[in-house]
């Protein structure tokens, strides 16, 4: 019956609890306790005036919290899509979010730059969208719509708006999208179940070795604050490190090599990390395992 009850939720027949019984052949109180068992499962879903409504995840003590009662979830980690520049690369986005939703992938992270945002001169000349509408339309618009919800940090090119008029474009774009939940800009905690995790994008220019910003990051959080999994972007490499109980995934981008990053001399992995999480009876993780996808040229323009 919840693979039945998951099913019309998808569908959107009906937000009313009584048709809903009165659809799936139930009781009302048995909508109830479905629901219930939607939440356990780390579902954003409640019921308010005898309707359910899609909810967002809430921050207790800087940290967004999720139910989880399953004892294996899938994690798709993606970062740096740069959407609204001519290099970005939507129909890798589109594969993603395929597969993922065959592969039974529960949540999708991303942990920065959703857009090009718009800084320097010529960069006019590289993007589909320049203006700050444009690009959250584009954004609302184009990105994958998906049952499976995507966590999302802001990254530096989606702040650069926030520095030139104080609008902020990743949580824009999240109260257009029931799909797409806005954490916060740049450093962010969620913990899912017991598995706690950080998402963090970072400033400033590349460095000699790709592992380096990661390393010097981890070493800056207290012990006692380490997540199991720290995710981090903005360097458009991938590269993994386990420390402790922490396992690093620095994701790289969903975007072509453009022209600045050619002229700097800057690397530019496009890839993602699939992410399985076993837990224990208690709900504790107890296995990681990784394994990152990349990717060549265009699938489509
Ligand atoms: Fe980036």
């Amino acid at each position: 019956m919840l693979e039945k009850f998951k099913e019309y939720l998808t569908k959107k027949k009906s937000p009313y609890v009584a048709n809903i019984a009165q659809d799936l052949g139930i009781e009302e109180y048995q909508v109830y306790g479905l629901v219930e068992l939607l939440k356990r499962e780390g579902y954003l879903f409640d019921i308010a005036n005898n309707q359910v409504v899609k909810t967002k995840p809430i921050k207790e003590n800087d940290i967004y919290r999720i139910p989880n009662n399953l004892d294996h979830i899938k994690l798709l980690l993606i970062s740096d899509t740069h959407l609204a520049n001519k290099y970005d690369r939507l129909d890798i986005l589109r594969y993603l979010y395929e597969k993922a939703s065959d592969n039974g992938t529960q949540y999708v992270l991303h942990s920065g730059d959703l857009t090009d945002g718009f800084k320097r001169d010529e960069q006019v000349y590289q993007l589909k969208e320049a203006s700050y509408t444009g690009q959250r339309d584009y954004v609302v618009d184009k990105y994958p719509h998906s049952e499976i919800p995507t966590y999302l940090i802001s990254g530096n090119h989606d702040l650069w708006w926030y520095k030139k008029c104080g609008a902020d474009i990743c949580k824009d774009v999240s109260n257009h999208r029931e799909d797409i939940h806005y954490l916060g800009s740049d450093c962010e905690d969620l913990q899912i179940g017991k598995l706690k995790l950080r998402l963090f994008h970072g400033i400033g220019g590349s460095s000699y070795a790709k592992s380096y910003k990661l390393q010097k990051y981890l070493d800056s959080i207290p012990l006692e604050e380490r997540p199991h999994i720290l995710q981090t972007g903005h360097i458009h490499q991938a590269f993994y490190m386990k420390q402790g109980k922490t396992h690093c995934f620095q994701t790289s981008c969903l975007q072509d090599m453009t022209p600045y990053e050619r002229s700097n001399g800057f690397s530019n992995d496009k890839s993602c990390w699939w992410v399985d999480v076993t837990m224990d009876n208690r709900g504790n993780p107890v296995e990681i395992k990784q394994e990152l996808e990349t990717f060549g040229k265009k699938l489509k323009r």
